[in-house]
């Protein structure tokens, strides 16, 4: 028996990264996947490993920086399923790690829109297929970073925006655990090809920095996205979790420990 067996999930961000091993997770543990992507080709190759699992699995491709997009997209889920179960604000876009003053406002429109405007606007368009669920209730994750509470030089827009994913889900899980909808943040870590393509259009001290940052945790070893990241996630979307609401979750082996 799975964790997640016949709930309906929605996970953003699926084509690669952490959100692709999330949804090839999901699947694993019984979820009925709709999951998105701008990039087509990758996602499709997602959706085919989580139906090779045994699980269904609708693919849409979609810009989370347009609004049309993002309602098509959870009216594909309602009208195959009716219901929605889970909600996974996963995928983002990082622009290049600039100092704040060196940092375009178009480069923090762009990350706003995806990382603060598309969670916002998801957990809105899901909420009516979340409300009252019976039992255990229905379940938002956002995705957070450490570095939102960190200060890390070079990370204004991104820590910005993820700061604003954690603020928004202690709001939501107070004015959504009345309907039996719990949100729950999550700050992970976890090392995927995905890294090392973004790494390349980043500055070289970035670049430099970064190849230390992902192993500076007690385990000395960059997170497992299938094996480390992803069990936290199916914990948060499942019952075992039902009283766990507005929290702060570090899914990152131990990288950012503090009171
Ligand atoms: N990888 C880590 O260790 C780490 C650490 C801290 C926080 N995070 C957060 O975890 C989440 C997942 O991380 P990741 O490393 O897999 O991210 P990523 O940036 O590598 O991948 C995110 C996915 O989002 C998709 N995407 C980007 N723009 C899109 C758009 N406009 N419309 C639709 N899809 C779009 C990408 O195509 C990609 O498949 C992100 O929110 C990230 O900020 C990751």
């Amino acid at each position: 028996m799975g964790k997640l067996d016949g709930k309906v999930c929605l996970i953003t961000g699926c084509a690669s990264g952490l959100g692709k091993q999330e949804a090839i997770r999901f699947a694993d543990e019984g979820a009925k996947l709709v999951i998105c992507d701008i990039q087509e080709e990758k996602l499709m190759e997602t959706k085919r490993i989580c139906e090779e699992r045994g699980a269904e699995c609708t693919a849409v491709v979609v810009d989370l920086a347009s609004r049309e997009d993002r309602e098509h997209f959870v009216e594909v889920a309602a009208e195959k399923y009716g219901t929605i179960d889970v909600l996974v604000n996963s995928a983002h876009y990082t622009t290049p790690l600039q100092p704040i003053l060196a940092k375009s406002l178009d480069d923090l429109e762009l990350e706003y829109k995806i990382g603060i405007e598309a969670y916002f606007h998801l957990m809105q368009l899901c909420w009516d297929y979340m409300e009252d669920h019976p039992g255990y209730g229905a379940s938002i994750i956002n995705f957070g970073s450490k570095a939102a509470r960190e200060g890390t030089i070079g990370h204004g827009v991104y820590a910005t925006i993820k700061s604003g994913a954690g603020a928004m889900t202690r709001v939501a899980a107070r004015e959504f655990g009345p309907s039996n909808i719990r949100v729950n943040c999550i700050m992970p870590n976890g090392y995927t090809d995905n890294c090392d393509e973004g790494l390349k259009k980043q500055p070289p001290e970035i670049q430099e920095w970064a190849k230390t940052a992902f192993k500076d945790n007690p385990f000395g070893r960059a997170g497992d996205p299938y094996d480390d990241l992803a069990p936290v996630v199916v914990f948060l979307a499942s019952d075992e979790s039902h009283w766990i609401t507005g929290a702060t979750i570090h899914a990152d082996g131990g990288v950012y420990i503090s009171d």
